[in-house]
Protein backbone atom coordinates (compact mmCIF):
# COMPACT_ATOMS: atom_id res chain seq x y z
CA UNK A 1 0.00 0.00 0.00
CA UNK A 2 3.12 1.84 0.44
CA UNK A 3 1.64 4.43 3.47
CA UNK A 4 2.26 3.78 6.94
CA UNK A 5 -0.24 3.17 9.28
CA UNK A 6 -1.75 6.46 11.09
CA UNK A 7 -3.22 7.06 14.82
CA UNK A 8 -6.90 7.94 14.89
CA UNK A 9 -8.61 9.77 17.40
CA UNK A 10 -11.95 10.63 18.61
CA UNK A 11 -12.74 14.04 18.11
CA UNK A 12 -16.18 13.91 19.60
CA UNK A 13 -18.89 11.79 20.88
CA UNK A 14 -22.49 11.85 22.07
CA UNK A 15 -25.69 10.20 21.98
CA UNK A 16 -29.21 10.87 22.77
CA UNK A 17 -30.92 9.83 26.27
CA UNK A 18 -32.30 6.54 25.46
CA UNK A 19 -35.83 5.57 25.39
CA UNK A 20 -38.26 2.62 26.81
CA UNK A 21 -38.72 0.31 23.68
CA UNK A 22 -42.46 1.04 22.52
CA UNK A 23 -43.64 3.11 24.96
CA UNK A 24 -40.39 5.65 25.76
CA UNK A 25 -39.85 9.20 25.12
CA UNK A 26 -38.39 8.25 21.76
CA UNK A 27 -41.63 6.76 19.89
CA UNK A 28 -43.14 9.49 17.64
CA UNK A 29 -39.60 10.87 17.31
CA UNK A 30 -38.35 10.49 13.62
CA UNK A 31 -34.60 8.43 14.70
CA UNK A 32 -33.13 10.03 10.84
CA UNK A 33 -34.11 13.84 12.61
CA UNK A 34 -32.86 12.58 16.25
CA UNK A 35 -29.50 11.16 14.18
CA UNK A 36 -28.72 14.41 12.25
CA UNK A 37 -29.67 16.48 15.06
CA UNK A 38 -26.76 14.59 17.32
CA UNK A 39 -24.17 14.83 14.35
CA UNK A 40 -24.85 18.03 13.92
CA UNK A 41 -24.58 19.08 17.49
CA UNK A 42 -21.04 17.41 17.98
CA UNK A 43 -20.39 19.45 14.48
CA UNK A 44 -21.28 22.76 15.61
CA UNK A 45 -19.77 22.01 19.60
CA UNK A 46 -16.40 21.61 17.24
CA UNK A 47 -16.33 24.73 15.69
CA UNK A 48 -12.35 24.21 14.28
CA UNK A 49 -13.71 21.24 12.64
CA UNK A 50 -15.00 21.33 8.79
CA UNK A 51 -18.44 19.42 8.32
CA UNK A 52 -15.98 18.43 4.73
CA UNK A 53 -13.69 16.73 6.75
CA UNK A 54 -16.30 13.88 7.25
CA UNK A 55 -15.57 12.11 4.22
CA UNK A 56 -17.39 8.65 5.13
CA UNK A 57 -20.67 8.08 7.51
CA UNK A 58 -21.47 5.01 8.42
CA UNK A 59 -24.62 4.06 10.05
CA UNK A 60 -24.79 0.63 12.38
CA UNK A 61 -28.03 -0.49 13.16
CA UNK A 62 -29.57 -4.06 13.46
CA UNK A 63 -32.78 -2.77 11.17
CA UNK A 64 -35.53 -2.37 12.81
CA UNK A 65 -36.55 1.23 12.16
CA UNK A 66 -38.15 2.22 8.56
CA UNK A 67 -37.25 5.15 8.55
CA UNK A 68 -33.23 4.58 8.75
CA UNK A 69 -34.02 1.39 6.60
CA UNK A 70 -31.95 1.03 2.99
CA UNK A 71 -30.32 4.56 2.58
CA UNK A 72 -30.54 5.78 5.98
CA UNK A 73 -27.50 6.87 6.70
CA UNK A 74 -27.15 9.15 3.30
CA UNK A 75 -30.45 10.65 4.40
CA UNK A 76 -29.23 11.45 7.86
CA UNK A 77 -26.11 12.95 6.51
CA UNK A 78 -28.31 15.37 4.53
CA UNK A 79 -30.62 16.17 7.61
CA UNK A 80 -27.35 16.63 9.10
CA UNK A 81 -26.27 19.49 6.49
CA UNK A 82 -22.91 17.47 5.04
CA UNK A 83 -21.86 18.34 1.66
CA UNK A 84 -23.53 15.31 -1.00
CA UNK A 85 -19.63 14.60 -1.13
CA UNK A 86 -19.36 13.07 1.53
CA UNK A 87 -19.95 8.95 1.25
CA UNK A 88 -21.93 6.98 3.21
CA UNK A 89 -22.61 2.94 4.37
CA UNK A 90 -24.78 1.04 6.39
CA UNK A 91 -23.42 -2.01 8.70
CA UNK A 92 -24.80 -4.88 10.34
CA UNK A 93 -23.47 -6.59 13.47
CA UNK A 94 -26.59 -7.06 15.46
CA UNK A 95 -25.74 -5.33 19.06
CA UNK A 96 -22.54 -4.69 17.75
CA UNK A 97 -22.80 -2.68 14.67
CA UNK A 98 -22.07 0.66 15.51
CA UNK A 99 -19.05 0.11 17.29
CA UNK A 100 -18.20 -2.33 14.04
CA UNK A 101 -18.95 1.18 12.17
CA UNK A 102 -16.50 2.68 14.18
CA UNK A 103 -13.66 0.50 13.58
CA UNK A 104 -14.40 0.58 9.68
CA UNK A 105 -14.12 4.44 9.55
CA UNK A 106 -11.30 4.21 11.78
CA UNK A 107 -9.46 1.69 9.60
CA UNK A 108 -9.90 3.50 6.65
CA UNK A 109 -8.23 6.83 8.13
CA UNK A 110 -5.51 4.05 9.43
CA UNK A 111 -4.31 3.39 5.85
CA UNK A 112 -4.88 7.22 4.66
CA UNK A 113 -7.79 5.79 2.60
CA UNK A 114 -9.53 8.98 4.70
CA UNK A 115 -8.72 11.79 6.71
CA UNK A 116 -11.94 12.09 9.00
CA UNK A 117 -15.54 10.12 9.52
CA UNK A 118 -18.48 9.76 11.56
CA UNK A 119 -19.97 6.23 13.02
CA UNK A 120 -23.59 6.69 14.10
CA UNK A 121 -25.76 4.03 15.99
CA UNK A 122 -29.48 3.82 15.70
CA UNK A 123 -32.28 1.62 16.56
CA UNK A 124 -35.41 1.59 17.49
CA UNK A 125 -36.62 -2.04 19.00
CA UNK A 126 -39.88 -1.33 19.61
CA UNK A 127 -41.70 -4.21 21.66
CA UNK A 128 -39.36 -6.80 21.06
CA UNK A 129 -35.83 -7.53 19.73
CA UNK A 130 -34.90 -6.55 16.73
CA UNK A 131 -38.03 -5.00 16.66
CA UNK A 132 -40.77 -7.78 16.22
CA UNK A 133 -41.67 -7.70 12.49
CA UNK A 134 -43.90 -10.00 10.44
CA UNK A 135 -44.94 -14.13 11.94
CA UNK A 136 -43.51 -16.65 10.74
CA UNK A 137 -46.95 -17.60 9.28
CA UNK A 138 -47.22 -14.23 7.40
CA UNK A 139 -43.57 -15.13 5.74
CA UNK A 140 -43.38 -17.17 2.13
CA UNK A 141 -41.08 -20.46 2.25
CA UNK A 142 -37.87 -18.33 1.34
CA UNK A 143 -38.54 -15.83 4.57
CA UNK A 144 -39.27 -18.38 7.15
CA UNK A 145 -36.77 -19.86 9.47
CA UNK A 146 -34.66 -22.21 7.78
CA UNK A 147 -34.72 -25.41 9.96
CA UNK A 148 -31.39 -26.80 8.53
CA UNK A 149 -29.85 -23.90 11.01
CA UNK A 150 -31.31 -26.30 13.97
CA UNK A 151 -28.35 -29.03 13.20
CA UNK A 152 -24.58 -28.39 13.95
CA UNK A 153 -21.97 -30.21 12.26
CA UNK A 154 -19.38 -31.81 14.98
CA UNK A 155 -16.85 -28.71 14.44
CA UNK A 156 -19.46 -26.81 15.57
CA UNK A 157 -20.57 -28.74 18.19
CA UNK A 158 -17.52 -29.42 20.05
CA UNK A 159 -15.55 -27.42 22.55
CA UNK A 160 -13.49 -24.89 20.35
CA UNK A 161 -9.69 -26.44 20.53
CA UNK A 162 -8.12 -23.37 23.00
CA UNK A 163 -11.26 -23.40 24.82
CA UNK A 164 -9.46 -24.30 28.08
CA UNK A 165 -7.19 -21.05 27.36
CA UNK A 166 -9.87 -18.64 27.05
CA UNK A 167 -12.85 -20.00 29.33
CA UNK A 168 -12.16 -20.83 33.19
CA UNK A 169 -14.70 -23.27 32.95
CA UNK A 170 -16.29 -26.36 30.84
CA UNK A 171 -19.79 -25.63 28.71
CA UNK A 172 -22.12 -28.26 30.20
CA UNK A 173 -22.57 -30.86 27.57
CA UNK A 174 -26.84 -30.58 27.91
CA UNK A 175 -26.48 -27.00 27.07
CA UNK A 176 -24.15 -27.28 23.97
CA UNK A 177 -26.59 -30.24 22.35
CA UNK A 178 -29.53 -27.76 22.52
CA UNK A 179 -29.67 -25.85 19.12
CA UNK A 180 -28.01 -22.40 18.49
CA UNK A 181 -30.61 -20.57 18.11
CA UNK A 182 -31.29 -19.59 21.81
CA UNK A 183 -33.14 -16.24 22.78
CA UNK A 184 -30.81 -13.65 24.42
CA UNK A 185 -32.28 -14.77 27.94
CA UNK A 186 -31.45 -18.43 27.34
CA UNK A 187 -28.26 -17.41 26.74
CA UNK A 188 -27.47 -15.40 29.90
CA UNK A 189 -29.37 -18.75 31.82
CA UNK A 190 -27.28 -20.75 30.42
CA UNK A 191 -23.75 -18.53 31.32
CA UNK A 192 -24.95 -18.13 35.02
CA UNK A 193 -25.52 -22.26 34.99
CA UNK A 194 -21.57 -23.12 33.45
CA UNK A 195 -20.22 -20.19 36.37
CA UNK A 196 -22.52 -21.16 38.84
CA UNK A 197 -23.74 -17.59 39.67
CA UNK A 198 -26.86 -17.40 41.80
CA UNK A 199 -29.66 -15.05 41.15
CA UNK A 200 -28.71 -12.57 44.26
CA UNK A 201 -25.24 -12.07 42.80
CA UNK A 202 -26.97 -11.24 39.68
CA UNK A 203 -29.20 -8.83 41.63
CA UNK A 204 -26.57 -7.51 43.40
CA UNK A 205 -24.74 -6.59 40.09
CA UNK A 206 -27.68 -4.89 38.83
CA UNK A 207 -28.93 -2.93 41.96
CA UNK A 208 -24.93 -1.56 41.72
CA UNK A 209 -25.14 -0.32 38.64
CA UNK A 210 -28.10 1.71 39.12
CA UNK A 211 -26.99 3.04 42.19
CA UNK A 212 -23.27 3.95 40.02
CA UNK A 213 -25.52 5.38 37.44
CA UNK A 214 -27.63 7.71 40.03
CA UNK A 215 -24.66 9.34 41.53
CA UNK A 216 -22.54 9.75 38.26
CA UNK A 217 -26.31 11.41 36.37
CA UNK A 218 -26.21 13.51 39.81
CA UNK A 219 -22.49 14.62 39.45
CA UNK A 220 -23.26 15.49 35.56
CA UNK A 221 -21.16 13.06 34.30
CA UNK A 222 -23.88 11.90 31.92
CA UNK A 223 -24.32 15.66 30.81
CA UNK A 224 -21.33 15.75 28.80
CA UNK A 225 -22.20 12.49 26.17
CA UNK A 226 -26.42 13.04 26.27
CA UNK A 227 -27.09 15.63 23.98
CA UNK A 228 -30.34 17.00 24.81
CA UNK A 229 -33.20 16.65 22.04
CA UNK A 230 -36.59 18.54 21.98
CA UNK A 231 -38.96 15.55 21.15
CA UNK A 232 -42.93 15.26 20.73
CA UNK A 233 -44.35 13.35 23.60
CA UNK A 234 -45.87 10.23 22.49
CA UNK A 235 -49.32 9.95 22.81
CA UNK A 236 -50.44 6.00 23.86
CA UNK A 237 -53.84 4.32 23.40
CA UNK A 238 -55.36 2.50 26.28
CA UNK A 239 -53.76 -1.20 25.20
CA UNK A 240 -50.10 1.07 25.15
CA UNK A 241 -49.73 1.51 21.59
CA UNK A 242 -48.65 4.92 19.78
CA UNK A 243 -51.50 6.55 18.24
CA UNK A 244 -49.20 8.58 15.41
CA UNK A 245 -52.20 10.09 14.48
CA UNK A 246 -51.83 13.01 18.12
CA UNK A 247 -49.22 14.95 18.63
CA UNK A 248 -48.37 15.10 21.91
CA UNK A 249 -46.58 18.24 23.43
CA UNK A 250 -43.07 18.85 23.05
CA UNK A 251 -40.04 18.35 25.99
CA UNK A 252 -36.62 18.33 26.29
CA UNK A 253 -35.19 14.58 26.33
CA UNK A 254 -32.49 14.20 28.49
CA UNK A 255 -32.24 11.08 30.51
CA UNK A 256 -32.05 7.94 30.24
CA UNK A 257 -35.63 5.86 30.76
CA UNK A 258 -34.18 2.54 32.12
CA UNK A 259 -32.94 4.23 35.18
CA UNK A 260 -34.92 3.43 37.87
CA UNK A 261 -33.70 5.26 41.18
CA UNK A 262 -35.73 3.11 43.37
CA UNK A 263 -33.87 -0.14 42.79
CA UNK A 264 -33.38 -2.26 45.57
CA UNK A 265 -32.14 -5.81 46.09
CA UNK A 266 -35.60 -6.63 47.91
CA UNK A 267 -37.55 -5.42 44.83
CA UNK A 268 -34.95 -7.39 42.64
CA UNK A 269 -35.57 -10.00 44.38
CA UNK A 270 -39.28 -10.09 44.28
CA UNK A 271 -39.20 -10.11 39.95
CA UNK A 272 -40.69 -13.07 38.64
CA UNK A 273 -38.06 -15.46 36.38
CA UNK A 274 -38.03 -14.88 32.70
CA UNK A 275 -39.69 -17.63 30.77
CA UNK A 276 -35.93 -19.56 30.22
CA UNK A 277 -34.88 -23.21 31.07
CA UNK A 278 -32.29 -24.46 32.94
CA UNK A 279 -30.59 -27.47 31.28
CA UNK A 280 -28.41 -28.73 33.97
CA UNK A 281 -30.84 -29.16 37.06
CA UNK A 282 -29.85 -25.15 38.04
CA UNK A 283 -31.97 -22.08 39.52
CA UNK A 284 -33.63 -20.07 36.80
CA UNK A 285 -32.00 -16.77 37.49
CA UNK A 286 -32.49 -14.11 34.68
CA UNK A 287 -35.14 -11.34 35.29
CA UNK A 288 -36.23 -8.17 34.26
CA UNK A 289 -34.13 -6.64 36.96
CA UNK A 290 -30.82 -7.86 35.77
CA UNK A 291 -31.12 -7.90 31.92
CA UNK A 292 -31.07 -4.64 29.66
CA UNK A 293 -34.48 -3.27 28.74
CA UNK A 294 -35.44 -2.77 25.41
CA UNK A 295 -34.53 0.39 23.99
CA UNK A 296 -34.36 3.37 21.39
CA UNK A 297 -31.82 5.44 20.98
CA UNK A 298 -28.83 7.11 18.59
CA UNK A 299 -24.95 7.49 19.24
CA UNK A 300 -22.51 9.36 17.03
CA UNK A 301 -18.49 9.14 17.28
CA UNK A 302 -16.29 11.66 14.78
CA UNK A 303 -12.86 10.20 13.86
CA UNK A 304 -9.78 11.83 12.47
CA UNK A 305 -6.15 11.27 11.65
CA UNK A 306 -4.53 12.09 14.58
CA UNK A 307 -1.89 14.36 13.30
CA UNK A 308 -4.88 16.46 11.57
CA UNK A 309 -6.86 16.64 14.64
CA UNK A 310 -4.20 18.07 16.15
CA UNK A 311 -3.10 20.54 13.25
CA UNK A 312 -6.94 21.66 13.39
CA UNK A 313 -6.70 22.63 17.25
CA UNK A 314 -9.09 20.12 18.06
CA UNK A 315 -9.06 18.48 21.26
CA UNK A 316 -9.90 14.65 20.71
CA UNK A 317 -11.58 12.58 23.14
CA UNK A 318 -8.43 9.75 23.00
CA UNK A 319 -6.79 7.92 20.35
CA UNK A 320 -7.97 4.00 19.02
CA UNK A 321 -5.48 1.35 19.46
CA UNK A 322 -7.16 -1.93 19.59
CA UNK A 323 -10.12 -3.84 17.52
CA UNK A 324 -11.30 -7.38 18.32
CA UNK A 325 -13.82 -9.15 17.03
CA UNK A 326 -14.56 -13.19 17.73
CA UNK A 327 -17.52 -15.82 17.61
CA UNK A 328 -18.26 -17.95 20.76
CA UNK A 329 -20.97 -20.88 20.98
CA UNK A 330 -24.23 -19.10 20.21
CA UNK A 331 -25.87 -20.89 23.40
CA UNK A 332 -23.06 -18.83 25.41
CA UNK A 333 -23.44 -15.50 23.43
CA UNK A 334 -22.96 -13.38 26.35
CA UNK A 335 -19.18 -14.73 26.84
CA UNK A 336 -18.22 -13.21 23.51
CA UNK A 337 -16.44 -9.97 25.16
CA UNK A 338 -13.82 -12.72 26.50
CA UNK A 339 -11.78 -13.62 22.93
CA UNK A 340 -12.94 -10.44 21.61
CA UNK A 341 -11.07 -8.87 23.99
CA UNK A 342 -8.14 -10.82 24.12
CA UNK A 343 -7.72 -10.36 20.23
CA UNK A 344 -8.19 -6.42 20.44
CA UNK A 345 -5.68 -6.37 23.39
CA UNK A 346 -3.10 -8.24 21.22
CA UNK A 347 -4.16 -6.05 18.69
CA UNK A 348 -2.78 -3.31 20.90
CA UNK A 349 -0.02 -5.00 22.55
CA UNK A 350 -1.15 -4.43 25.97
CA UNK A 351 -2.14 -6.73 28.49
CA UNK A 352 -5.51 -6.53 30.44
CA UNK A 353 -3.89 -5.44 33.87
CA UNK A 354 -2.98 -2.01 31.70
CA UNK A 355 -6.63 -1.17 31.41
CA UNK A 356 -7.22 1.21 33.80
CA UNK A 357 -11.16 1.46 32.61
CA UNK A 358 -14.07 -0.40 31.04
CA UNK A 359 -17.34 0.04 29.31
CA UNK A 360 -18.59 -3.18 29.24
CA UNK A 361 -22.57 -3.38 27.92
CA UNK A 362 -24.26 -4.67 30.53
CA UNK A 363 -26.75 -6.94 28.31
CA UNK A 364 -27.05 -9.59 31.27
CA UNK A 365 -25.46 -9.07 34.79
CA UNK A 366 -24.96 -12.92 34.08
CA UNK A 367 -22.78 -12.43 31.32
CA UNK A 368 -20.94 -9.08 32.53
CA UNK A 369 -19.58 -10.63 35.99
CA UNK A 370 -17.70 -14.49 34.69
CA UNK A 371 -16.46 -12.14 31.63
CA UNK A 372 -14.91 -9.87 33.81
CA UNK A 373 -13.42 -12.37 35.48
CA UNK A 374 -11.64 -14.83 33.46
CA UNK A 375 -10.18 -11.47 31.51
CA UNK A 376 -8.93 -10.91 35.04
CA UNK A 377 -10.04 -7.63 34.81
CA UNK A 378 -10.77 -6.01 38.62
CA UNK A 379 -14.61 -5.15 38.62
CA UNK A 380 -13.45 -1.35 40.30
CA UNK A 381 -12.72 -0.70 36.99
CA UNK A 382 -15.47 -1.73 35.13
CA UNK A 383 -18.68 1.07 34.56
CA UNK A 384 -18.01 3.15 37.57
CA UNK A 385 -20.63 5.12 36.55
CA UNK A 386 -22.93 2.73 35.76
CA UNK A 387 -23.78 0.10 32.48
CA UNK A 388 -26.36 -0.71 30.44
CA UNK A 389 -28.92 -1.81 32.85
CA UNK A 390 -29.89 1.47 33.61
CA UNK A 391 -28.65 3.51 30.46
CA UNK A 392 -30.59 0.78 28.11
CA UNK A 393 -29.23 -0.86 25.18
CA UNK A 394 -30.25 0.15 22.05
CA UNK A 395 -28.49 -2.16 19.92
CA UNK A 396 -26.92 -1.21 17.09
CA UNK A 397 -26.35 2.39 18.89
CA UNK A 398 -24.71 0.80 22.32
CA UNK A 399 -21.50 0.26 20.37
CA UNK A 400 -20.44 3.76 19.21
CA UNK A 401 -21.97 4.71 22.91
CA UNK A 402 -19.77 2.41 24.52
CA UNK A 403 -16.29 3.76 23.04
CA UNK A 404 -18.01 7.06 23.97
CA UNK A 405 -18.04 6.49 27.28
CA UNK A 406 -15.12 5.11 27.95
CA UNK A 407 -13.12 7.74 26.71
CA UNK A 408 -14.91 10.36 28.42
CA UNK A 409 -14.32 8.62 31.79
CA UNK A 410 -10.48 7.77 30.93
CA UNK A 411 -9.81 11.41 30.53
CA UNK A 412 -12.06 12.26 33.35
CA UNK A 413 -9.60 9.83 35.80
CA UNK A 414 -6.19 9.87 34.48
CA UNK A 415 -5.83 6.54 33.09
CA UNK A 416 -4.36 5.37 30.27
CA UNK A 417 -6.06 2.71 28.65
CA UNK A 418 -9.87 2.21 27.71
CA UNK A 419 -11.68 -0.69 27.22
CA UNK A 420 -14.97 -0.87 25.92
CA UNK A 421 -16.62 -3.91 24.90
CA UNK A 422 -19.82 -6.22 24.06
CA UNK A 423 -21.17 -9.20 23.46
CA UNK A 424 -23.29 -9.87 19.97
CA UNK A 425 -26.86 -11.70 19.37
CA UNK A 426 -25.93 -14.28 17.00
CA UNK A 427 -22.88 -15.74 18.77
CA UNK A 428 -20.20 -13.13 19.07
CA UNK A 429 -17.99 -10.37 20.71
CA UNK A 430 -16.69 -6.92 19.54
CA UNK A 431 -14.02 -5.04 21.14
CA UNK A 432 -12.06 -1.61 21.05
CA UNK A 433 -9.65 -0.15 22.88
CA UNK A 434 -8.28 3.66 23.53
CA UNK A 435 -5.39 5.20 25.08
CA UNK A 436 -5.57 8.46 26.86
CA UNK A 437 -4.42 11.76 24.50
CA UNK A 438 -2.18 12.16 27.45
CA UNK A 439 0.12 9.32 26.56
C1 LIG B 1 -36.19 -8.56 30.11
C2 LIG B 1 -37.37 -8.15 29.26
C3 LIG B 1 -38.03 -9.38 28.64
C4 LIG B 1 -38.34 -7.41 30.17
O1 LIG B 1 -39.36 -6.86 29.41
P1 LIG B 1 -40.62 -6.17 30.12
O2 LIG B 1 -41.36 -7.21 30.90
O3 LIG B 1 -41.33 -5.40 29.10
O4 LIG B 1 -39.85 -5.22 31.12
P2 LIG B 1 -40.40 -4.22 32.19
O5 LIG B 1 -39.56 -3.01 32.09
O6 LIG B 1 -41.89 -4.04 32.05
O7 LIG B 1 -40.07 -4.96 33.53
C5 LIG B 1 -40.81 -6.06 33.98
C6 LIG B 1 -41.07 -5.88 35.44
O8 LIG B 1 -39.83 -5.81 36.11
C7 LIG B 1 -39.81 -4.65 36.92
N1 LIG B 1 -38.43 -4.14 36.95
C8 LIG B 1 -37.54 -4.13 35.94
N2 LIG B 1 -36.39 -3.57 36.35
C9 LIG B 1 -36.57 -3.22 37.65
C10 LIG B 1 -35.77 -2.57 38.60
N3 LIG B 1 -34.52 -2.18 38.30
N4 LIG B 1 -36.26 -2.36 39.83
C11 LIG B 1 -37.52 -2.74 40.13
N5 LIG B 1 -38.36 -3.36 39.27
C12 LIG B 1 -37.88 -3.58 38.03
C13 LIG B 1 -40.73 -3.68 36.22
O9 LIG B 1 -41.20 -2.72 37.11
C14 LIG B 1 -41.82 -4.59 35.76
O10 LIG B 1 -42.68 -4.86 36.83
P3 LIG B 1 -44.26 -4.93 36.62
O11 LIG B 1 -44.47 -6.06 35.66
O12 LIG B 1 -44.79 -5.17 37.98
O13 LIG B 1 -44.63 -3.60 36.03
C15 LIG B 1 -36.93 -7.19 28.12
O14 LIG B 1 -36.49 -5.99 28.66
C16 LIG B 1 -35.81 -7.82 27.30
O15 LIG B 1 -36.05 -8.60 26.39
N6 LIG B 1 -34.54 -7.49 27.63
C17 LIG B 1 -33.41 -8.09 26.96
C18 LIG B 1 -33.13 -7.38 25.68
C19 LIG B 1 -32.03 -8.08 24.95
O16 LIG B 1 -31.97 -9.30 24.88
N7 LIG B 1 -31.11 -7.32 24.36
C20 LIG B 1 -30.01 -7.87 23.64
C21 LIG B 1 -29.03 -8.43 24.57
S1 LIG B 1 -27.72 -9.17 23.72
Amino acid sequence: MGKELRNVVIVDAGRSAFGRGARGKLVATRLDDAAAQVLRELIERNPKLDPAMIEDVGMGQVGSASELAGIGSDNVKKLAGLPQETATFQTNRQCGSSMETLHRIAQSIMVGAIDGGASIGAERMGRQLGGGGSSQEDRNRNEVYNEKLLNTNDVQRAPAPNHDDIFSVPFPDAILDQPTNASMLQTAQNVAEAYGLSRQTLDEFAVESHRKYGVAFDKGIYGEEIISLEVETPVFDDEGNWVSAEVGEMITFDMDEGFRPSTNLEALTNLRTLPVESYTDSEVVVTAGNSCPTNDGISVAIMMAEDKALELGLEPLARIVGFGVAGVKQQFMGLGPIPATRKALDNAGIDAGEIDRVEFNEAFSAQVIPSIADLGIDMDKVNVNGGSLPIGHPLGATGARLVGTVARELRRSGGRYGLATQCIGAGMGISTIVESMDN
